[in-house]
């Protein structure tokens, strides 16, 4: 389906954001769910499958317009900072299982980078369920703390942590959350994989009852589950390891069931 920008902003040279149209694409919208998208479709009808992407659905606006985040790493999320504003693309979706929303309780939110993205939707969803919500957001530097209006009402409290020192706590986003005096019932998480590792190691840490959930990554061919490139190990409640399906069964998972050790 064709999708109208209707905003096309460049944060910095590693992030921008983009706004668009589809009712269709809202109206199956849902915390935690992506969507692969196309950034050539314009006049061109020729498709060409091996430059989709999948990106998070990271807000919704009067159920007609979607704001999405990209961290420009390669060759397609180049290709949309080159995207004007009326230019139409082509997506799919929306894709994939959402987060479970909690209710009265008190939340984290662990986000690395690029992984704030559903986390916004789903801040605002959570609040909006009655639950307490702390939103811990690290990146390398300054440059991948995207600025405080596009987080919109997704936390109660912001706490930030970048790595080399250049804005908040200078340290992993893991120390931010090991130091919290808040007790957490429930965790969600998205970001880099190694980041995932550590925020289900750290929560564990702190108490196995909390329930943790982590969006995963994993580069994805279809998006819809047909050619098995985004398996994700998973491992079930008798010790079997089963693959799954990052595009299908996830990208959310139980973060007590992944396999962190066979995904690196
Ligand atoms: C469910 C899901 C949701 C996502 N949501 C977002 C989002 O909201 N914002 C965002 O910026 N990115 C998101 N990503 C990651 C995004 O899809 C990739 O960064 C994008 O495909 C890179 O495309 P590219 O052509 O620019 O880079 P490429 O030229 O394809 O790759 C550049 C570099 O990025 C690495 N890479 C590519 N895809 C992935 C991936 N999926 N995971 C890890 N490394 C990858 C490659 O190995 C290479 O090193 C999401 C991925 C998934 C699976
Ligand atoms: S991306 Fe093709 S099966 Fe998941």
């Amino acid at each position: 389906m064709k999708a109208k920008v209707i905003k096309n902003i460049q944060i910095n040279d590693k992030y921008g954001y983009m706004v668009i149209e589809s009712k269709e694409l809202c109206a199956s919208s849902e915390a935690g769910k992506f969507f692969m998208v196309s950034p050539r479709l314009n006049n061109e009808t020729n498709s060409d499958p091996l430059i989709n992407r999948a990106f998070a659905i990271a807000d919704i606006f009067d159920d007609d317009t979607i704001l999405f985040i990209y961290q420009i790493v390669g060759r397609v999320t180049s290709m949309l900072t080159t995207v004007q504003e009326g230019d139409y693309l082509n997506v799919v979706g929306a894709l994939g299982k959402r987060f479970t929303i909690c209710e009265s309780k008190n939340v984290a939110l662990v986000a690395g980078g690029a992984g704030i993205a559903p986390m916004i939707i789903l801040g605002k969803k959570l609040r909006s369920n009655g639950n307490k919500v702390t939103l811990f957001y690290g990146g390398a530097s300054k440059k991948d703390i995207i600025p405080t209006e596009i987080l919109s009402t997704s936390y109660d409290n912001l706490e930030i942590a970048t790595f080399d020192g250049s804005l908040g706590l200078k340290g992993l986003v893991t120390k931010l959350l090991l130091a919290s005096s808040e007790k957490f019932d429930n965790v969600y998480t998205c970001g880099p994989t190694g980041m995932l590792s550590a925020v289900v190691k750290a929560v564990s840490s702190i108490d196995e009852n909390i329930d943790i959930e982590v969006s995963m990554e994993a580069k994805m061919g279809c998006g819809v589950g047909a050619c098995l490139g985004c398996l994700i190990p998973t491992i079930d409640k008798d010790g079997t390891v089963v693959n799954r399906r990052c595009c299908v069964e996830g990208p959310i998972f139980d973060g007590k069931t992944i396999s962190f050790e066979r995904l690196v």
